[in-house]
């Protein structure tokens, strides 16, 4: 069973400034709820209990959203708004959540290594905390189930267009069914026709300890940074890994243009403006045609 996640959430959020300067890009929020919360959120579908976030400088407040806040409390207990207390209650009860800093940002291979000691000898879940994967079944407890059926780590991938290989991490091997693929290769950005397959790592895994001496084998790489990649690489000589396609949509939250993307889209769900945002969406299609047509 896996009841461990580990969320890295120290990195710089470079692609996002200045809005990341000096707040994190994981409590960015996509409508009003933080990003991370949405990560966390996933976790606890997923059966998972206790969850290690990797802080770093200028992350504080992702501490002070999970923690408790009695005055913030007391004052919504006084307007009676029940609804709004449980929101905010739920947030505080959500898991135990334990953070760890990263006081050098030496990549995300390092920043998991950060968790040897949190995680011990048992496998556990990793989720990039600037990514959110909507879905009808929980990403992570996709991959828990193909842990279960394989015992081997498990690399949520996703399929990419061809022309777009080039920007991601592409997994090949031999495919085991629809969704599951043994492999037998991991490439970072590949040129286009060089690529293995058009599957890409999704920002969701399951990883046994293993990991913990492949990294410490890593060297630095790309930006002079310990990344899980070449870990997983390194790992794949002796292990074997398991790719998952996942049944979701994804959105890296870490890019402006799937920022607005994801509030767009998950603004059409909320059901209290879901109908007058989709009214505006529609108006302000209408004004750009005839503003093209005039
Ligand atoms: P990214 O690759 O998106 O890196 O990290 P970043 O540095 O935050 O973003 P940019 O590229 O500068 O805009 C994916 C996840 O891993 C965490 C990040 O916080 C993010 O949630 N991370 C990355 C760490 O925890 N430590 C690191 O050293 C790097």
């Amino acid at each position: 069973m896996i009841k461990k996640a580990v969320i890295p959430a120290a990195g710089f959020g470079t692609r996002f400034l200045p809005a990341t300067k000096a707040q994190p890009k994981e409590m960015l929020p996509i409508i009003d709820t933080p990003v991370i919360q949405y990560v966390v959120q996933e976790c606890v579908d997923s059966g998972i209990e206790d969850i290690l976030i990797i802080s770093g400088k200028g992350k504080r407040s992702i501490e002070d959203h999970f923690d408790r806040n009695f005055e913030l409390e007391s004052r919504i207990q006084e307007r009676e708004d029940e609804i709004l207390y449980n929101r905010i209650r739920h947030i505080e009860d959500m898991a135990n959540i334990h953070f760890i800093r990263q006081k050098e940002l030496n990549g995300l291979g390092d920043a998991i290594y950060h968790a040897r000691f949190h995680c011990g000898d048992q496998p556990f879940a990793v989720l990039l905390g600037d990514t959110i994967i909507d879905s009808v079944i929980p990403v992570t407890q996709q991959l828990i189930d193909a842990y279960e059926q394989y015992g081997q780590c498990v690399i949520a991938v996703e399929k990419v267009p061809r022309d777009k290989v080039s920007r991601y991490g592409i997994v090949g091997g031999t495919q085991l069914n629809d969704k599951l693929m043994q492999l037998s290769e991991l490439v970072e950005k590949p040129e286009r026709d060089k690529a293995p397959s058009d599957l890409a790592i999704a920002g969701r895994y399951i990883l046994t300890p293993q990991i913990f001496s492949a990294i410490e084998k890593t060297a630095r790489g790309k930006g002079n940074e310990v990344q899980l990649t070449d870990a997983l690489r390194l790992l794949l000589k002796h292990d074997n890994i398991i790719a998952s396609t996942i049944e979701g949509k994804r959105y890296d939250i870490g890019n402006k243009l799937d920022f607005l993307k994801t509030t767009v889209e998950f603004a059409l769900k909320r059901p209290e403006f879901a109908t007058k945002f989709e009214a505006f969406l529609r108006n302000t299609i209408k004004n750009i045609d005839e503003g093209r047509r005039a």
